[in-house]
């Protein structure tokens, strides 16, 4: 009797860890959710109150910057706490170049770096809130600047030329893109054949920027979410005080199989 009770238990615990455990295909748990349309993203109940509670490659995609807080692009302090020349001297451009920057805000970086590409050159300055781009349009008819072109994206598409590209920058903008698969797919397509492009995101690695964590992204999983594309590591610029500068440039290599 002893003996069958002891085997009843036995089963009875079996059964139990079975039912905690998820067969082969199915959903870890009952709180995550694939996401239909691109499995690659999952949706989760419990998540941060500074993300989207939508996943990718085990990051948290933040929420969007809404052009209400348009003033912080503009305050001040960047200049110490992000050194904009010190970023743009980096990004090696030459004369003529076409610069995509990609979440251009209210064009703090793009009128900077409309004086080093010159008349010749243009900065496709890209965001998805029109309000944004009449921001930009506003800043740039005060500065008389000419070489920078606003573009409506969209979510998953800047709307940017095939080909045409010498450097796409993101700045402060990839961790909220809510699309980051198809941003850079897209993206990608915009490149020149030797066309670069650089996530300049505030360091994650670093417990002593002061930035909410989804805001921020270490280079491990910058090289992560860049390696389904047809890009390679070129180099990380560590040259600023709470943010590194990761280049890639576009290659005819197969990207690696997800
Ligand atoms: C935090 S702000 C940074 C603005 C600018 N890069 C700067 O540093 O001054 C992020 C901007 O990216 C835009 N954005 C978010 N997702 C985008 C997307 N998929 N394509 C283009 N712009 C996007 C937002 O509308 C917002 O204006």
């Amino acid at each position: 009797m002893k003996y069958l009770l002891c085997c009843l238990g036995f089963i009875a615990i079996i059964v139990a860890l079975g039912q905690r455990t998820p067969a082969l295909g199915q959903a870890p748990d009952k709180d995550v959710r694939v996401d239909l349309e691109n499995p690659r993203y999952t949706y989760r109940a419990k998540h941060s109150r500074d993300g989207v509670g939508k996943f990718y490659m085990g990051r948290e995609i933040a929420h969007v910057m809404g052009h209400l807080g348009a003033g912080w692009l503009e305050r001040p302090s960047r200049e110490v706490e992000e050194k904009p020349q010190t970023l743009i001297k980096s990004l090696k451009l030459n004369q003529g170049d076409n610069v995509a920057d990609i979440g251009v805000g209210t064009g703090y970086f793009a009128r900077r770096i409309a004086r080093v590409i010159g008349p010749k050159g243009t900065v496709y300055g890209v965001d998805i809130q029109p309000e944004m781009l009449e921001l930009l349009e506003k800043n740039l008819g005060k500065l008389g600047i000419k070489n920078v072109k606003g573009v409506l994206g969209t979510i998953k598409n800047p709307n940017l030329p095939t080909n045409s590209i010498d450097l796409a920058l993101m700045i402060d903008v990839y961790h909220e893109f809510s699309h980051p698969h198809e941003m850079l797919q897209n993206i990608c397509r915009a490149l020149k054949p030797d066309g670069r492009i650089a996530f300049v995101e505030y360091r994650m690695e670093d417990p002593n920027v002061p930035i909410k964590l989804l805001h921020k992204m270490s280079q491990l999983q910058v090289m992560k979410e860049a390696s389904p594309h047809p890009l390679e590591w070129v180099e990380t610029i560590s040259a600023l005080p709470r943010q590194h500068v990761i280049v890639f440039k576009k290659t005819t290599t197969t990207p690696a199989v997800e």
